[in-house]
């Protein structure tokens, strides 16, 4: 069938691809260590579960407001006003069917044919996607390895350009496992004031997942002028282990929220009903799980990241926020003969020959602008991770010059 160009155009999510092979290969019953995983390996939170449950029993099961119900917008503007000093109104938030179909909607709401997106790499692989699919340009700006891949005040100024329309914020980060300081974010912001066309995306959903001595500031809060052109995405999928349930928050302003939920209107409408009070309960109840779970990723990320740093030629930022780990490969293994005697030239070559000779499994950098580099998830059990490492070590001495 002949296919739109719009879709033609579409790459394939990468880390999708990944975690869905090695799916596969476990269900043949291959011993396959997976480190594709963008999910928590823990269970939603049984409080959360109830609220759910219950929703259903009482038959919340039609259709809702397509932003979400009063209540769950509250709850969402409450939770970013106690939380994170914003000022938001149930008017601001609009509830989606994740963070993903947050972004999806706002660069839809905002770009127009020949804008530009500036993205900041390495980036999660969906923005450029989304960006374009709006009829955007992607303009990255690279991050250095040397500064934990963050961009600098400077590199962005220098890339704004008139037609520059949307900063793509992502911390903490997904691929890399960092984030900005404080500090960091305000110079962002201070280059961002000067321009007053340019809109910022802050993508905080790994808000909750920070192991370091930064603490997380929400962007929209760092600037009065630039807050109000600030576009903040969150959701329940990482923070509380709620990856299948499909719920993301926009929080912005109330012009914004609107255009978003009449184009959700003749997307999706509401997301699934009987969730809208599951997002209450994560929200306002006990976040003991929440807490439980950022401890395990902390020791784990930790741990991860130490015994990379004893693979040689193998470097990599340590990991503060997220759950993952970014290292640069391409001296440990660029140039040399996997035991088949293949070439390993490119992230994509060493991501294959590893899964095919360790059965290991880990996400080309490619797709994430960094192709050097590839992304191990530590959300994964330690014996996984001990497991996994040993296998990569052992691969890595197999190569050949
Ligand atoms: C940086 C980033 N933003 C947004 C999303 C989308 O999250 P959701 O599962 O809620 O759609 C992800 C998911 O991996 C992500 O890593």
């Amino acid at each position: 069938m002949e296919l739109s160009d719009r879709v033609k155009a579409i790459k394939p999510s990468s880390t999708l691809a990944v975690t869905a092979r090695a799916k596969a290969m476990k269900a043949q019953g291959i011993d396959v260590v997976s480190f594709g995983a963008g999910e928590p390996d823990f269970d939603t939170p049984q409080n959360i579960k109830i609220a759910a449950a219950k929703a259903l029993e009482a038959g919340l099961t039609k259709y809702e407001p397509t932003p979400g119900t009063p209540a769950a917008r509250q709850a969402v503007a409450d939770y970013m006003n106690q939380r994170h000093g914003h000022n938001a109104k149930g008017e601001n938030v609009i509830v989606s069917c994740g963070g993903k179909h947050a972004l999806y909607l706002a660069f839809q709401a905002l770009i127009n044919p020949g804008d530009e997106v500036l993205l900041p790499a390495p980036y999660w692989v969906t923005y450029p996607e989304q960006a374009q699919m709006a009829g955007g340009t992607v303009r990255e700006i690279h991050g250095s390895a040397d500064n934990d891949f963050k961009i600098t005040p400077q590199q962005l100024e220098a890339a704004i350009s008139p037609r520059s329309r949307v900063l793509v914020i992502n911390s903490p980060s997904n691929p890399t496992g960092t984030m900005y300081s404080p500090a960091e974010l305000e110079a962002i912001a201070k280059v961002v004031a000067k321009h007053p066309r340019l809109i910022v995306f802050s993508d905080e959903i790994y808000e909750r997942l920070v192991y370091g001595e930064d603490k997380f500031v929400s962007f929209a809060t760092l600037d009065p002028q630039v807050g109000q052109r600030t576009v903040t995405f969150n959701c329940l999928s990482k923070t509380y282990a709620m990856t299948g349930w499909r719920v993301g928050f926009t929080i912005g302003p109330a012009d914004l929220i609107k255009a978003m939920s009449d184009l959700q209107g003749q997307m999706t409408s509401n997301i699934t009903s009987f969730c809208m009070p599951a997002i209450v309960e994560a929200l306002t109840g006990p976040q003991d799980a929440v807490e439980q779970m950022r401890q395990a990723f902390a020791k784990r990320g930790a741990h991860m990241h130490k015994r990379l740093g004893k693979l040689k030629g193998v470097k990599c930022p340590r990991p503060t926020g997220a759950f993952y780990v970014f290292p640069d490969i391409s001296d440990a293994t660029f140039g040399k003969k996997d035991p088949a005697g293949k070439a390993i030239d490119s992230a994509a070559d060493f991501t294959a020959s590893l899964l095919e000779h360790q059965k290991v499994a880990v996400v080309p950098g490619e797709d994430f602008g960094a192709p050097s580099c590839v992304r191990l998830s530590f959300a994964t059990s330690m014996e996984q991770i001990d497991e996994g490492l040993d296998r990569l070590a052992a691969y890595l001495k197999s190569l050949k010059a």
